[in-house]
């Protein structure tokens, strides 16, 4: 969501004129766009800033976005004066105004800074501009906010209550991304499966989105097993767009945790979900979120989410140790795990969890799969993409040009090797055959 957000933001003030560049030193204005989901995100935001500060004397401007910005606006400026404004997630389209402001204050005696968080009574997504696709595989956020009030969580402070876009709005820009370079959309929300646009839910979303032309792929992220109903589950049956993999967190598998935790399903909701998935779409890749080390988690609570695991068997997962987080109601509980417990169970779950993934990457070796190619590799001749169940894929071509000419393009590969995070494959398939259509692009 924050790559997506950032390039909206380029956007943004592309229309004051400014270009991207991957030189700090270079830039005229430089914004760190931030998380605040656990403690260790946040704090990278002050060692980021102390770096940036050395460019100051040339007269760059240094803004905070994202969710540190609006959790702890005030905190940044005392912390790191040098900052010229505070930018909250909603609040982008105001970038232009906060730039000038800041340019403008610079210039006077009394300098001060900006602090932008307050939530505006209009949607940001009515002001921002058009969004342009920068590759094949384009995000593009349908919901924000969260009302779980998942008892870890932040995000129901930082982003507030939930808001859901127009479908027409999400059609347009959907269109736009498809006409530009974008054959896949993954589709982006905190909960993004509460999604409730004017006439339906996600699943009537996918199925209007299936209907673009030349649009491939559609996946979406991040879901709560809470809004998994029938007719989401039933699109992964019938839409041939919608890939084969879906990223459900589950975050433990206890039920006096998931229970403490707020979640509101119990382990068995969660594996009936599963099951009803895999009756629908047999080959659906899952991944999910865990938490390890939760407040009051006992050995039998943690062995609870490594029986889980066994039983659904993932593809991919991510797993954190608990992480405090100020205002929420889980960092006032006195049965906190100590830190040693918390990095021993996480060394359990991730091997566990890294068991899986390889057993999953090791099943595809000999098979011929459909990949994206999304952007080039390591090397001059080299390119990568993803496979429908997200494993990136990389493959060498034969030459540089050969690499450009597939770039954007779904093409059958044959894997030959698979490791824990990707999959090595080579192309069966020449310029010469692609041009002449002797081969027929792969479909999703
Ligand atoms: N501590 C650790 N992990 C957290 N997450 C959210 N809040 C916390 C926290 N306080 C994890 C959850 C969520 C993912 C985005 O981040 O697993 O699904
Ligand atoms: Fe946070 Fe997700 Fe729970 Fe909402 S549903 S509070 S975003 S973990």
């Amino acid at each position: 969501m924050n790559v997506y957000d950032s390039d909206r933001m380029g956007d943004v003030l592309a229309q004051e004129g400014y270009v991207a560049t991957d030189v700090a030193a270079d830039a005229d204005l430089v914004i760190l766009n931030t998380c605040h989901i656990r403690e260790k995100a946040a704090e990278k935001v002050y060692s980021e800033l102390g770096r940036l500060r050395s460019f100051k004397e040339s007269g760059m401007l240094i803004a905070v976005a994202g969710c540190v910005a609006q959790a702890e606006g005030e905190e940044i400026i005392r912390r790191a004066p040098y900052v010229d404004f505070v930018v909250g997630p909603q609040s982008y389209h105001e970038l232009p105004k906060l730039v000038s402001n800041a340019t403008s204050l610079r210039k006077s005696a009394g300098r001060t800074s900006e602090i932008k968080t307050d939530f505006p009574a209009k949607s940001k997504f009515d002001f921002l501009p058009a969004a342009r696709a920068n590759g094949p595989a384009a995000f593009l956020t349908i919901q924000e906010g969260c009302d779980k009030f998942c008892a870890f969580c932040v995000v129901p402070y930082t982003r507030g209550v939930e808001f859901s876009r127009p479908v027409g709005s999400v059609l347009d820009e959907a269109r736009q991304l498809t006409k530009g370079a974008a054959a896949e959309i993954t589709l982006l929300g905190q909960n993004v499966n509460a999604y409730h646009g004017d006439d339906g839910g996600l699943a009537g979303l996918i199925r209007k989105l299936a209907d673009i032309d030349g649009l491939e792929r559609i996946r979406y992220t991040t879901s709560h097993p809470l809004d998994m109903d029938e007719d989401l589950i039933a699109a992964h049956g019938e839409v041939s767009q919608l890939m084969p993999h879906l990223h459900l967190p589950v975050q433990s598998g206890s039920d006096a945790i998931l229970a403490r935790m707020n979640r509101q399903h119990v382990a068995d909701d969660y594996l009936r979900i599963i099951d009803e998935l895999r009756a629908t779409r047999p080959d659906i890749a899952l991944s999910s979120d865990f938490i390890v080390g939760y407040p009051g988690e006992t050995d039998a609570d943690f062995e609870s989410t490594l029986a889980l695991v066994d039983a659904v068997g993932y593809a991919q997962a991510y797993s954190f140790k608990y992480s405090k987080r100020p205002g929420t109601p889980a960092s006032d509980r006195d049965d906190q795990v100590p830190e040693q417990v918390k990095s021993d169970r996480l060394e359990a779950l991730q091997n566990l969890l890294k068991r899986q993934q390889l057993e999953f990457n090791n099943d595809f070796v000999g098979q011929m799969v459909p990949v994206l190619f999304e952007r080039r590799g390591k090397f001059p001749n080299q390119i990568a993409g993803r496979t429908p169940y997200m494993q990136a894929v990389h493959v060498n071509c034969e030459n540089a040009d050969e690499a450009d000419h597939f770039l954007g393009k779904t093409l059958p590969v044959r894997i030959f090797g698979a490791f824990a995070n990707s999959l090595g494959g080579c192309l069966e398939t020449s310029i010469k055959q692609w041009e002449t259509n002797l081969v027929e692009p792969a479909r999703g």
